[in-house]
């Protein structure tokens, strides 16, 4: 027979019950083993739902227990000992002895002009050195002889362009025109003259602003305008090389038959051309001075474009001491030859009438080739008539 038990006792029961979960909680918040596995912490304290993210208005929280409502808090965690670290040397005083005579070494070879280099971990080289001395000489050479040089070519060419212009004026045919005419340059030879020259005369324009564009254009159109023209005109002068260099090896091939100097250079030489005084100097298809400008071209420009892909490529094929070299070269010559087309550009627009024709239309007067070109015409009539292989004499059955 079972005995139902008293109110009192189960209420005491209960209580007791109680009493020992709260004290279990309580020694595990203490760090204490409550007979159970103990519970093992995160290395990282964990954040939010997600490691290391915060959800929008969410509070950071963390997992270390809480203590139970009404209990008194936990203590804080034992720091772990500090990892011992190794004590860091101190500098060495200013007035160290090493510094100091690296300092005055570096002082004396720079009062002397020398060299200046470091060493360096990053793959480039160049940045080693600090103080090129051959640089200073490269800088008074882009900054006053490129400058003079250039200046005195330019301007002495004008001046005697414009003199020529007023003592002769514009040379015409004596003969005056004929209105019969004769092919001097094919579609092929005009389409790539012109590319030539267009590439160059944007080429030139953009090489002069980089020698005299801070003196001349910069105080006209002021700087934000200069920056504009001078950042266009540097990837202009890089990227038309390629153009004008295939169009001179073109030319090359087109006209070096007809520019092998020969005895009658020398008779027109002699003569002045025909410019000076009268009388017109037997020439074929170009005359000395055209034979002169072909040359210029093709070997001036060659050499002019070589020493610009240095430049475009800098280090690849040359060290410092090349770069220098190669932009001396590049600006003297660039200028000499910006003189020299300025000639040609004179003669065959303004200088002499019809003379552009040539590279228009590529029909020349027939007056105007033999007083230029007499036996070259004469070779175009003879080729004209000569009979053409396999056709029938006329009147032939
Ligand atoms: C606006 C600029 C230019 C004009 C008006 C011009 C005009 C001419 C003309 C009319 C001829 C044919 C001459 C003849 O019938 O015998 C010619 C030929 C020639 N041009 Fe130009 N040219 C210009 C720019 C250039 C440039 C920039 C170069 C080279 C970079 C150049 C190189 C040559 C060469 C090599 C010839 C063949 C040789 C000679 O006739 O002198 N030209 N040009």
């Amino acid at each position: 027979m079972t005995r139902a038990l008293p109110t009192h006792a189960l209420l005491g029961a209960a209580l007791a019950l109680s009493l020992l979960a709260g004290g279990a909680a309580a020694q595990q918040a203490a760090g204490q083993p409550s007979g159970a596995e103990p519970e093992v912490q995160a290395p990282v304290p964990e954040v939010g739902p997600g490691r290391g993210r915060l959800g929008p208005g969410q509070v950071p929280q963390t997992n270390e227990p809480h203590a139970p409502t009404g209990m008194p808090a936990a203590p804080p965690p034992v720091a772990a000992a500090p990892t011992p670290v190794a004590p860091i040397p101190a500098p060495p005083p200013l007035g160290d002895r090493n510094q100091a005579d690296a300092a005055e070494l570096e002082l004396q070879a720079a009062l002397r002009g020398e060299r200046i280099a470091g060493r360096i971990t990053i793959p480039n080289a160049t940045a080693a050195n600090l103080i090129q001395p051959a640089g200073r000489e490269w800088r008074e050479f882009h900054n006053r002889i490129l400058t003079w040089v250039g200046g005195v070519a330019v301007l002495g060419m004008l001046a005697v362009l414009a003199g020529f212009f007023l003592i002769r004026g514009r040379i015409r045919p004596e003969a005056g025109m004929s209105g019969r005419t004769l092919l001097r340059f094919n579609l092929l030879e005009r389409a790539n003259h012109w590319m030539v020259a267009s590439c160059f005369i944007v080429l030139g324009l953009s090489g002069l602003n980089l020698t005299f564009g801070r003196h001349l254009l910069l105080p006209l159109i002021g700087p934000e305008a200069f920056t504009a023209v001078s950042a266009a005109g540097k990837i202009a002068h890089n990227f038309l090389a390629f153009p004008f260099t295939l169009g001179l090896a073109v030319m090359f091939l087109l006209w070096v038959r007809d520019n092998i100097p020969n005895r009658l250079d020398l008779e027109w030489v002699k003569k002045g051309g025909g410019f000076i005084g009268r009388g017109h100097p037997q020439a074929r298809r170009f005359n000395a001075g055209q034979k002169g400008m072909f040359w210029i071209t093709i070997l001036g420009g060659g050499l002019v474009a070589a020493s610009g892909y240095v430049l475009v490529f800098p280090f690849t094929v040359t060290d410092i001491a090349g770069q220098q070299a190669a932009h001396v070269v590049h600006g003297l010559l660039a200028v000499l030859m910006i003189a020299a087309i300025l000639a040609h550009i004179y003669i065959g627009s303004i200088g002499m009438e019809g003379a552009i024709d040539a590279m228009t239309t590529g029909e020349v007067d027939e007056n105007w080739a033999k007083e230029h070109h007499a036996l070259w015409v004469e070779e175009e009539q003879a080729k004209a008539r000569a009979p053409v292989p396999g056709a029938k004499p006329a009147g032939a059955g």
